[in-house]
C-alpha cells in the first residue's frame, strides 16, 4: 500500500540522517485534510525533540535525503515540521491494478502475525441469551474476524457461564418440578422456570435453601445423578445457544466453560495463599491491595462515605466454595500454557470493568514473568437502551430475548425488503420468492450493524426505524450501496474480467480520485480496529466508502464512458463491491447481490 511505501522510504531518509533513531515510530497515514496533501508524517517532531535538533532543519535534511518522485508530485513541510505527500494519479493508480491483478485488497497480512486469545459472547447455561448477549456477540465476532483477516493466529474462546451456586437450586427444581414437556418445547424456558420457582422457596424457607445447598454439595462432590442432571442442563441450554449462534454466523474454537477450570481453582487458591499473595479474611480468602498506588487508582480499594475500605478480589469464599474471580485466574493460566498467546482480549460488558482490573493485577501479582508475556484487554462495552432511555425491556418489562428480536428483525426488514420492491415497475423487480432470503440478510445485519456502529463504551438506544432505514449510516443503506455496484456488473453483459484491467488504469475526474483513495485506506483502517479493538471504525469507513461511490457514480457514467476511462471505471466499481463485501463480512455481515 502507499503509505507503506512511502513510510518505509521516509524511514530509509531518516536514518541516512539520523542513523540511530528509533523509525518505528516514523509513520505515514491519511491527510485528515485533503487540501495539504494525500499523506503525512509527523514523526519528525518528536524525533528532532529527542535528538534537540531544530524539526524544520530536520525535515529540510530529511526531504533531500528522500526519494520519492515516481510516487508523489510534491512533499512539502508544513507548520513546525510535518511532512506532507501529494501522490501523483499514477501512483494511486498502480495500486488499483495490482488489485486487479489480484495481489492485494488494499491491506496486508500482518508480518508479524501474534497470537490472540478472544473471549466472547459467554453466556450462562440455564438462562436464555437476551439482547444484551448481541453485544459480546457482535463486538467479539467482528474482532475476531478482523484479526484473522490481518493474518493474526485467532482462538475464539466462549468462556461460558456453567458453573456455580445457581445448580443448587436448579437441581432441586429439576428433581421436583420439573415439566418435561415444556423442557422439550422450550427448555431454557423451563429451566429458568425452575431456577424461579425454587428460588423464592429458598428466599422463604431456610430449609428449602438447606436442600438445594445439599443438592449442590453433592455436584461438588461427584455425584452420579447430580451430575448427570448437570450435563443435562448444559446439553439443552447449548442446544439453543447454537441456534442463536448459527442464525448470526459466529463460530468458536473452544467453548471451554467455567467448569473445566474446577479441579484447578483449590490448587490456584492454595499457591496464592502459599506466596503470599492471597490472604485470610474473615473465613474468606482474598488478594488485597498491595498499596502501590495511590487509593484513586488502586483496584483493590473503594471510597464507602469518604473512606477508602478493602476491596479484594476473592478467590475463596467462607464455605469453601470459590469465585468467579478464581475460575478467572485458573482460565489465564491455562490460557497462557496452552496457546502462549500475545493477547487475551475479554469482550465483556464494562459494569465488569472492576472485575477485569483485579483480575489482570492479580494475575500479574501471581506471576509476574507470564504477565509481561502477555497483553490482558478487557475490550468494555456500554447498554443497550429503549427509545425512552432506559434499559431496553419488551412492554411487559422483561429482557428481551436474543431469538425473539433476531425473528422481530427479519419480519422488520421484510417490509422493508417488500416496500423497496413495490417502488419498482414489475419488470425490475427482484423475484418474490427471494425476499425471505433478502429479508434475513437484511435484518439481522441491521441489528448486527447498529450495534458496532456507536462507539462502544457509549450506551445505544435501540431504534428498529433507525436502523432498518435505507438512508444513513446503517446496514440496508451499505447493503443497498452493494447491490448497486453488482447490478452494474449484471447490466454490463459483456464486461471484461478484471484481470484485463491490470493495466492503462487512468484517474482523472475528481471523484475518481477520491474513491480511490478511500479504497487505499481499507487496509488502515482494519488495522485500527485490531488496535483499538473498535469495529466503529470500520463501519464508518465502509459508509464513508459508499457515499464516495454514489457521488463517483452520480458524476462519471461508467457503462456509457469507452476505453481506458471505462475500464478504469468499471475497476473502481468492482474494487468498491469487493471492499464493501469484505468489509461487512469483516464486521460478521453478510451481502445480498440483489435487493
Ligand atoms: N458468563 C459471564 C457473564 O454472563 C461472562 C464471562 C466473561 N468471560 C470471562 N472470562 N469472565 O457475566
Amino acid at each position: 500500500m502507499l503509505h507503506l511505501i512511502l513510510q518505509t522510504k521516509l524511514q530509509a531518509a531518516v536514518r541516512a540522517i539520523l542513523p540511530d533513531a528509533d523509525t518505528s515510530i516514523v509513520l505515514v497515514r491519511p491527510c485528515p485534510d485533503a487540501r495539504h496533501g494525500d499523506y503525512q508524517s509527523n514523526a519528525l517532531l518528536p524525533l528532532a525533540k529527542a535528538q534537540k535538533l531544530n524539526p524544520r532543519q530536520l525535515a529540510e535534511q530529511v526531504k533531500a535525503a528522500l526519494d520519492v518522485t515516481e510516487l508523489c508530485d510534491a512533499v512539502d513541510i508544513a507548520g513546525p515540521g510535518f511532512l506532507n505527500f501529494r501522490v501523483r494519479p499514477a501512483a494511486f493508480a498502480g495500486v488499483l491494478e495490482s488489485a486487479a491483478r489480484g495481489e492485494h485488497l488494499f491491506f496486508a497480512k500482518a508480518t508479524t502475525p501474534r497470537t490472540v486469545v478472544i473471549d466472547f459472547s459467554s453466556p450462562n447455561v440455564a438462562k436464555p441469551m437476551h439482547v444484551g448477549h448481541i453485544r459480546s456477540t457482535g463486538i467479539g465476532d467482528a474482532l475476531q474476524r478482523v484479526f484473522r483477516l490481518l493474518g493474526h493466529r485467532v482462538i475464539t474462546d466462549n468462556h461460558i457461564g456453567d458453573w456455580g451456586t445457581q445448580f443448587g437450586k436448579l437441581l432441586l427444581g429439576w428433581k421436583q418440578i420439573l415439566d418435561r414437556d415444556a423442557l422439550a418445547k422450550d427448555a431454557i424456558a423451563e429451566l429458568e422456570r425452575l431456577y424461579k420457582v425454587i428460588n423464592a422457596e429458598c428466599d422463604a424457607n431456610l430449609a428449602r435453601l438447606e436442600e438445594a445447598k445439599q443438592e449442590l454439595v453433592k455436584l461438588q462432590a461427584g455425584d452420579a445423578e447430580n451430575t448427570a442432571v448437570w450435563q443435562e442442563m448444559i446439553r439443552v441450554s447449548q442446544a439453543q445457544f447454537d441456534t442463536i449462534y448459527g442464525r448470526l454466523g459466529v463460530k468458536f474454537d473452544h467453548a471451554l466453560g467455567e467448569s473445566f477450570y474446577n479441579p484447578q481453582l483449590g490448587p490456584v487458591v492454595v499457591d496464592l495463599l502459599g506466596r503470599g499473595i492471597a490472604r485470610e479474611s474473615e473465613g474468606a480468602v482474598g488478594v488485597f491491595s498491595d498499596g502501590s498506588v495511590p487509593p484513586k487508582e488502586d483496584a483493590f480499594l473503594v471510597n464507602r462515605d469518604g473512606e477508602w475500605v478493602p476491596d479484594p478480589a476473592l478467590v475463596r469464599k467462607s464455605d469453601g466454595g470459590f469465585n468467579y474471580m478464581t475460575t478467572d485466574l485458573a482460565t489465564v493460566d491455562y490460557r497462557l500454557k496452552t496457546w502462549a498467546p500475545d493477547q487475551i482480549v475479554y469482550v465483556v460488558d464494562d459494569r465488569q470493568s472492576g472485575h477485569f482490573k483485579k483480575l489482570f493485577l492479580t494475575f500479574a501479582r501471581w506471576q509476574a514473568d507470564a504477565a509481561k508475556q502477555v497483553k490482558l484487554v478487557h475490550v468494555g462495552f456500554g447498554k443497550i437502551l429503549g427509545e425512552d432511555g432506559k434499559p431496553f425491556k419488551t412492554r411487559s418489562g422483561d429482557t428481551v430475548k436474543l431469538g425473539d428480536l433476531l425473528d422481530e428483525a427479519e419480519l422488520r426488514a421484510f417490509n422493508v425488503v417488500k416496500g423497496k420492491q413495490l417502488e419498482r415497475p414489475e419488470a425490475e423487480r427482484v423475484p418474490e420468492p427471494l425476499w425471505p432470503e433478502i429479508a434475513r440478510v437484511v435484518g439481522l445485519g441491521a441489528v448486527k450493524y447498529a450495534d458496532l456502529l456507536p462507539n462502544r463504551q457509549s450506551d445505544y438506544q435501540f431504534s428498529w426505524e433507525k436502523m432498518l432505514a435505507l438512508q444513513g449510516n446503517t446496514a440496508p443503506y451499505l447493503l443497498y450501496a452493494y447491490t448497486r455496484v453488482r447490478s452494474i456488473f449484471r447490466k454490463g453483459g459483456e464486461l471484461p474480467g478484471i484481470r484485463s484491467q491490470a493495466s492503462g488504469v487512468s484517474l482523472a475526474a475528481p471523484d475518481e480520485l477520491a474513491l480511490a483513495k478511500q479504497l487505499m485506506n481499507f487496509g488502515l483502517v482494519l488495522e485500527a480496529v485490531a488496535e483499538e479493538y473498535r469495529p466503529n471504525f470500520l463501519c464508518n469507513y465502509l459508509y464513508d466508502l459508499a457515499g464516495l461511490f454514489a457521488r463517483f457514480y452520480e458524476s462519471c457514467p461508467v457503462l456509457k464512458a469507452e476505453g481506458a476511462e471505462r475500464a478504469t471505471r468499471l475497476l473502481l466499481c468492482e474494487l468498491t463491491g469487493r471492499v464493501l463485501k469484505q468489509g461487512l463480512e469483516a464486521l460478521g455481515i453478510e451481502t445480498t447481490e440483489q435487493m
